[in-house]
């Protein structure tokens, strides 16, 4: 893929502009925000213009807007961090590719793979980079882990619980079913099914899956398990709930050599001795301006500037939305899906809205 893009070359750093000014916005600001050798934060952008104008004030960003197509029109916009809900990241990533901006995507990429693809296929044309904030790739236990694995040995399985309690929605459109389709699912399954999908190298053969709603106030299911069948026969298991306390981020992977446990992904531990240990800086809460943020940000840079790095990039996304489309035909039909040698989904500029 092409990555000199015009309108960057003009500027020493890519101007960018942050769509989405509510929960998770704050750490992305400060990524940008606070490395200035490699971006400049051009544009905050919201519908609700006091969110914008304050996350403008708090990030020092040039101007705040209330309309996307006014960011995308704006020549000292080069890029995009979308921080928008999961139903919106389609059809705007798809109109930004289409401006020539490069496109930082918050997971999910998009709600299932025709949209993923008609992402991938939108940025492939216009030229421009579409890579996905799996923030969770950044954190130093996973970025050891991708590095270190083959020290191991083969990998057996892998055992992923990622349990959170909420007492209501955290966002209005986390009420609605076709906004936060899975709830559960589509809000932390791309985290986690991204690190099967990493450890496991590989695509599922098979995925059985349960989801169950407890709570009224929201529609999606907040409580769902997964059994996923891989090549070579290797499988993982995956808990996801809205409803532990406290919170489990628990990685157990079982390999020829041992057993590496990940805690919070900032802990990781082979056979019980401790090979990475939480830095201080990686104390602060995901939403709180992260330093894994500023990681991710660092290589969406390296991305546009056509340089080695360790994005998430369109394709890997597609991979990852093929196994949640899965998922989520397993726990809606209550039967196993079989992946292997299924036709790939296809999809038009023109299929998504
Ligand atoms: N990486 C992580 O750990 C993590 C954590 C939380 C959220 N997320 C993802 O980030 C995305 C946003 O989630 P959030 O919790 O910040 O949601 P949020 O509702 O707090 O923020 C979304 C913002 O988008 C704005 N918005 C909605 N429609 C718009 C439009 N047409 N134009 C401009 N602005 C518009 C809303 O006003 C709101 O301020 C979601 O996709 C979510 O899955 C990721």
């Amino acid at each position: 893929m092409t990555t000199d893009h015009h309108a960057t070359s003009a500027r020493q750093v890519p101007g960018i502009a942050v769509i989405g000014c509510g929960r998770i916005s704050r750490s992305h600001l400060a990524a940008v925000a606070s490395q200035p050798e490699l971006a400049m934060l051009v544009a905050t952008v919201d519908t609700d213009r006091a969110l914008a104008e304050r996350a403008k004030d708090s990030y020092q960003a040039r101007f705040a807007l209330d309309d996307i197509d006014a960011a995308l029109a704006h020549p000292d916009v080069d890029a995009v961090v979308l921080c928008l809900p999961n139903h919106l990241h389609a059809p705007i990533a798809i109109k930004a590719a289409r401006a020539g901006k490069h496109v930082l995507v918050e997971k999910p990429m998009a709600d299932n793979a025709r949209e993923a693809l008609a992402m991938a296929e939108a940025a492939d044309a216009h030229r421009v980079v579409l890579a996905v904030a799996q923030c969770r790739r950044h954190f130093r236990a996973i970025q050891y882990l991708a590095d270190h694995h083959a020290e191991f040995g083969a990998l057996i399985s892998a055992q992923v619980s990622l349990g959170v309690y909420w007492s209501d929605a955290q966002a209005a459109w986390w009420r609605e079913a076709d906004k936060a389709s899975g709830l559960v699912v589509a809000l932390n399954g791309p985290h986690v099914l991204d690190f099967v999908q990493m450890v496991m190298r590989d695509d599922p053969l098979r995925v059985h899956a349960e989801a169950v709603r407890r709570n009224d106030f929201w529609a999606g299911e907040d409580e769902a398990m997964m059994l996923l069948a891989y090549p070579g026969r290797r499988i993982a298991s995956v808990h996801l709930s809205f409803n532990q306390r406290p919170v489990e981020n628990r990685k157990v992977l079982v390999y020829e050599h041992g057993t590496v446990v990940i805690e919070h992904d900032t802990q990781l531990s082979f056979n019980g001795q401790v090979l990475v240990r939480q830095g201080d800086d990686e104390r602060r809460h995901y939403l709180d301006e992260a330093i894994e943020f500023e990681r991710q940000f660092r290589e969406f840079a390296l991305a546009i500037a056509g340089k080695p790095n360790r994005s998430v990039m369109a394709a890997e996304g597609i991979r990852l939305m093929h196994t949640l489309d899965a998922v989520h035909r397993a726990f809606g039909s209550g039967q196993p899906v079989t992946l292997a040698g299924a036709a790939p989904a296809t999809a038009t500029l023109d299929a998504v809205p």
